[in-house]
């Protein structure tokens, strides 16, 4: 059972809002008959229309994708430039996916992309415990002390970074660059970048490898699969803090 404004905004006619004010305002019927109660709740049996046109009842969607570098994480661009959903094919388009966070224009890596509202805000709302892990290219050779620095948390612009886990990958010395992991439960606005910045090795390269427990082994650039049943259900249990379920 969902409720009649999620399944309004679902069908792709309007914001959730608006399918509120469209319920209050008596333009909504199920099965025939006018609903102005919020959040009465309809079956996947149910006939709704708005203003008498029936509202495309679409299944929900849940996939991974391994977003390429230079392309969008938002489903459209004002500059034509690619973006994940524009790169999907022509049969999932009519699904209104919408990337569940975001990577940077310049970030490749693990993308989940979903039409549920509620998947998203529960994977990405501030209550969530879901970790993210990047392996992250930087400029210098850095060293396990500094590493250490951004575990305890630093300060990006006016926050101080929630605690998180690192690891050093590798030094190149000859080209004087260094690989190095880090887990954050959090995602601010360019955080990868603004914290090794923080304590002076720019970032060059970022790969998102992990969001909770999935990855993106055995998907070429651009390509995306169906998360499980099984997956879903993980990312639901890890947005809790919890472990195991
Ligand atoms: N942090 C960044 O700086 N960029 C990303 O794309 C993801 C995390």
């Amino acid at each position: 059972m969902e409720r009649l404004q999620k399944v309004i905004a679902q069908g792709g006619i309007c914001s959730r809002r608006k399918a509120e004010e469209l319920i209050a305002l008596g333009k909504v019927q199920v099965n025939n008959e006018v609903i102005t109660q919020m959040g009465f709740k309809v079956s996947a049996k149910d006939v709704v229309t708005v203003d008498g046109v029936i509202v495309e009842r679409l299944e929900y969607k849940y996939l991974v994708m391994n977003k390429p570098r230079y392309v969008i994480s938002s489903v459209s661009d004002e500059h034509q430039r690619q973006t994940v959903i524009s790169i999907l094919p022509e049969a999932l388009q009519k699904y209104h996916l919408f990337p569940i966070g975001r990577l940077d224009y310049d970030t490749k890596g693990v993308l989940l992309l979903t039409n549920d509202g509620d998947f998203m805000n529960t994977l990405v709302g501030p209550k969530s415990q879901i970790t993210k892990e990047y392996l992250v290219r930087v400029k210098g050779l850095i060293s396990k002390p500094i590493l250490r620095k951004l575990e305890q948390g630093i300060k990006i612009d006016d926050y101080v970074t929630r605690k998180c886990q690192t690891y050093l990958v590798s030094t190149d010395v000859k080209n004087r660059s260094s690989l190095a992991g880090i887990i954050l439960m959090e995602g601010k606005y360019h955080q990868v970048k603004k914290m090794f910045a923080a304590v002076g090795y720019p970032v060059k390269r970022i790969t998102r490898i992990k969001f909770g427990e999935i990855s993106i082994d055995g998907l070429e650039e651009g390509q995306y699969r169906d998360l499980t049943p099984h997956e879903i259900k993980r990312l639901y249990v890890l947005s809790q803090g919890k472990s195991s379920d």
